[in-house]
């Protein structure tokens, strides 16, 4: 059985989605007043919580992570909104056990902002990408993507609304993809 973390930075909400079809061992935030902890509390999903201005320097900070990766014999690192890009000492361990999910259809609107930046563009449809984690910014293999329309009368809100209906519905599907095995309820 594929054991799975989650790292998120803040809402949680796609790590919520996870959480009710999948075994998550722990969740990681590397802000320690996000609401994905309270969501973790409410699930009764183990969570983990440092940030990286209380280590000397990014190395020790993933140095940390990493040995609570080995200490819970994870097999695969779910990104799920996770602000940071993942350094060279994590990936030196990890790298090929790491994906991510990016809210626009890559190589399109990488970076922070990519429901914004779609938007903004004026795009007639964006989408949503889930890939494998590299050394650069959203730029690793594609695992699968999907188009999501947006409307000429949308607000911002409302194709934000879309995109991340569009990510609840790809990521469990990913990650049975990958074989980690959905919760039974016998
Ligand atoms: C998602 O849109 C994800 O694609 C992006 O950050 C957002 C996280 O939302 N990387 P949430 O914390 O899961 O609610």
């Amino acid at each position: 059985m594929k054991r799975i973390a989650v790292f998120a930075s803040g809402n949680g909400s796609n790590f919520q989605v996870i959480a009710e079809q999948f075994d998550v061992e722990f969740v990681f935030s590397d802000r320690r007043t996000a609401y994905v902890l309270e969501r973790a509390k409410q699930l009764g999903v183990a969570a983990f919580t440092f940030e990286l201005k209380e280590f000397a320097n990014k190395q020790a900070y993933e140095e940390s992570l990493i040995a609570l990766l080995e200490e819970h014999r994870i097999d695969l690192v779910v990104l799920a909104g996770y602000m940071k890009i993942v350094g060279q000492t994590l990936l030196a361990s990890y790298e090929g056990k790491i994906i991510n999910i990016h809210p626009a259809y890559l190589p399109e609107f990488p970076g922070a902002h990519g429901i914004e930046d779609a938007f903004c563009a004026g795009v007639s449809e964006s989408g949503v990408t889930i890939h494998w984690v590299d050394s650069g910014v959203d730029t690793g293999e594609v695992i699968r993507q999907v188009r999501v329309p947006r409307f000429p009368d949308d607000s911002l809100d409302q194709f934000a609304e879309r995109i991340h209906q569009a990510e609840y519905q790809l990521y469990p599907e990913v990650l049975a993809e990958l074989g980690v095995e959905r919760k039974r309820y016998d």
